[in-house]
């Protein structure tokens, strides 16, 4: 028996997320206008055209924040202090965790993911290159309270939260993440996070429609999958990727947009269509260095470093808990 054998048991004992996937999708579809969550866009397809976006000529996000994270890591580690948990929301790629893994001495990794099954693929691409971490995956929602593995008792925390995954949460959603992140990670933690910057609207537009169509497809998937774990009956080439930047609001938002009237079953309930009528998928907010400060501060910590490249494209930030 090794370490990690009671975090993977969580794992299993969790990941059962269909009965809550099928309301989520049956109540949101019921609401007007029509929105899905974009944190249903991640099962293994939807996983992997993410994959696919995050190197696309148009998106700068991903490539941007590991620039910064690459250039400023030394500065970055200088921060954290020796033998604390690095706890990572949300588990995808390891790109960008194995440049903090390189550079300082960690006594856990905790990611924490809803799918058991990235975790663990995760975990075991990690534990070949860092045989000597002990990591502590733990299967949750963390956009709700979860509890800490006991084995990390007593370490620093330090929380990871890179990707600007902060942008898809609402104004009032983000304060209560960071909030509760606060709450978990506890007295003296620190948090690193990736948050994407309002920039010129041609640049931010051809982010999410860029020309090769991964966007979209990445968009339709969220169909797929509500046809196939649901058993619903949507005519995917029925519906259209759209992308907008919302001004008022600094934030880029998806839709599915309905090519013509139809209808839809889904768990034995009927969806109507109006021509034209959207399926509000996804927000991503855009902050300004001045607005995420200010985000913070009213969430519990305050900010002890600040990066963007050159370009002001994105940024990286060291918060610490506020007293
Ligand atoms: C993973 C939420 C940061 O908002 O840019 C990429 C997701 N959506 N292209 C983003 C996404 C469309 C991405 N986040």
């Amino acid at each position: 028996m090794n370490v990690h054998a009671p975090a993977l048991a969580q794992t299993q004992q969790f990941d059962e997320p269909t009965t809550v996937f099928a309301s989520d999708v049956v109540g949101d579809l019921s609401q007007f206008p029509k929105r899905l969550s974009p944190k249903y866009f991640y099962d293994a397809a939807g996983s992997e055209l993410f994959e696919q976006i995050t190197v696309l000529p148009e998106y700068y996000p991903t490539r941007t924040e590991l620039g910064i994270l690459r250039s400023r890591g030394d500065e970055i580690a200088a921060l954290i202090p020796k033998g604390a948990a690095l706890v990572e929301f949300g588990a995808g790629a390891t790109t960008k965790v194995r440049l903090l893994l390189e550079r300082c001495e960690f006594g856990a990794y905790v990611p924490v993911d809803i799918s058991g099954e990235f975790l663990n693929a995760q975990a075991a691409g990690l534990r070949r290159d860092f045989p000597d971490l002990a990591t502590y995956p733990v299967a949750a929602d963390f956009t709700a309270p979860f509890a800490l593995p006991d084995a990390i008792e007593g370490m620093p925390k330090v929380g990871f939260f890179p990707g600007s995954t902060l942008g898809n949460f609402e104004p009032h959603e983000a304060r209560a993440f960071l909030r509760s992140a606060r709450e978990i990670l506890g007295e003296g933690a620190q948090m690193i996070i990736g948050v994407d910057l309002e920039k010129n609207e041609r640049v931010l537009y051809d982010a999410y429609n860029d020309a090769a169509g991964v966007t979209a497809r990445f968009n339709l998937n969220v169909l797929v999958r509500i046809n196939r774990e649901l058993g619903a009956n949507f005519d995917v080439s029925s519906f259209m990727h759209r992308s907008v930047y919302n001004r008022e609001r600094h934030r880029i938002e998806m839709h599915l947009i309905a090519k013509k009237a139809q209808s839809v079953r889904i768990l034995g309930r009927n969806f109507s269509f109006r021509p034209g009528e959207s399926i509000h998928t996804e927000s991503s907010y855009k902050y300004s260095l001045e607005r995420f400060t200010t985000l913070a501060h009213n969430s519990g910590w305050s900010v002890r470093e600040s990066w963007t490249d050159e370009d002001r494209m994105f940024s990286v930030h060291a918060l610490t808990a506020a007293e």
